[in-house]
């Protein structure tokens, strides 16, 4: 399995190094009051090197935010149980006490939150937690953190950021929330760093620039970055390999350009034909996906994305489709796509 999966990211720079994390049959299962347990992410598995980027999509609920806070070790002690592997640098994070957890983000694993406001402090200055941040993981004084506070700011696009140098986060718009955050996350640089949705409540323009931001840090410093987002067009001009979750599982993963070129699940057909495109004729309808993740079927039993399928076979509702690698590639659908050839 770990041959496989290391030959989807063949192509990509550091080939020959170890694997900077190394994520194994991840799987998060919450004890809930009274109910059946609920597995939110299945047997979960990626290899990242310095410099890689990979890709997570799925719609709400598929389970990206808790395999990201699974590999930070911030979900809550009680009600979940953690399994698998999360190698960092050889180590298994998931054996690491809260302390050395704690040691470890920031600098060697960064995340930037879905939701910005619960993770900025309200009561200290966005410029000064940005200086704190590169005072505690780059070892800078005070008096060279200030300035470069200034250009993190500034380069995440916050206007007039010797102003907001000064703010609170509760003075910052929701879009400025979240671009202080993603300087923060950039000022510690780190060697992993997970960004959730990270360009969600912004505006393009802004979300390109942010973008931008990330594969400069990628290019520059050799971070490996994973990329959590529901929208595919996110990913288009950004990752090398997009792992595709429903309901907890990958259900295929590809480098970028195969995927958006032949997307053989046809969930992944189904998210490509959702997301506008530039080069679409005009007038071309974009297609949701029918149904909601309520219509699904346990997977233990069956393929649970079958119910919203556009081309299930009796197959699909009566057996577990198991994720089989094809070449670089990896699917977990029974009747996949067509390749036209
Ligand atoms: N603390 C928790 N206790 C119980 N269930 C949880 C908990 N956190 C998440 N879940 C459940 O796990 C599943 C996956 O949630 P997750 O937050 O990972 O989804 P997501 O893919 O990040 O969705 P979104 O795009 O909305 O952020 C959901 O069904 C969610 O209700
Ligand atoms: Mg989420």
């Amino acid at each position: 399995m770990t041959d496989i999966i290391s030959s989807t990211q063949s192509h990509t720079r550091g080939n020959d190094d170890e694997p900077l994390l190394s994520v194994r049959d991840l799987t998060v299962t919450f004890q809930r009051h009274g109910d059946e347990p609920f597995v939110a992410v299945d047997k979960v598995s990626f290899d990242l090197r310095p410099g890689d980027t990979l890709g997570i999509v799925g719609e709400s609920g598929s389970g990206k935010s808790v395999t990201s806070l699974a590999i930070m070790g911030l979900l809550p002690d009680r009600g979940v149980r953690v399994e698998g592997e999360v190698l960092y640098n050889g180590q298994d994070l998931l054996k690491l006490s809260p302390t050395q957890m704690r040691d470890r983000r920031g600098a060697e694993l960064g995340m930037i939150f879905q939701d910005p406001l619960s993770s900025l402090n309200p009561v200290v200055p966005i410029g000064l937690q940005v200086t704190e941040v590169l005072e505690r993981h780059r070892g800078l004084s005070r008096k060279a953190a200030t300035p470069l506070a200034r250009e993190m700011l500034d380069r995440v696009g916050i206007p007039d950021p010797d102003r907001r140098l000064k703010d609170y986060a509760h003075q910052l718009s929701g879009g400025m929330r979240q671009r202080a955050l993603i300087a923060m996350a950039l000022a510690a640089s780190p060697r992993v760093l997970i960004a959730d949705e990270p360009t969600t409540a912004l505006d393009v323009t802004i979300q390109a620039q942010i973008l931008a931001v990330l594969k400069d840090l990628v290019e520059d410093t050799g971070t490996a970055l994973i990329m959590i987002t529901h929208d595919l067009g996110v990913v288009a001009g950004l990752v090398d390999t997009v792992n595709v979750m429903y309901a907890g599982r990958v259900v295929e993963r590809a480098d970028r350009h195969p995927l958006f070129a032949e997307p053989r699940h046809p969930y992944t057909a189904g998210l490509l034909a959702s997301i506008p495109r530039l080069d679409g004729s005009r007038g071309e309808r974009l297609r949701p996906i029918p149904g909601s993740v309520a219509d699904n079927l346990p997977w233990t039993s069956a393929c649970a994305f079958a119910p919203r399928c556009s081309q299930p076979i009796d197959q699909c509702v009566a057996q577990t489709p198991e994720l089989v690698e094809h070449g670089d590639r990896a699917l977990r659908c029974f009747n996949p796509m067509e390749v036209p050839r």
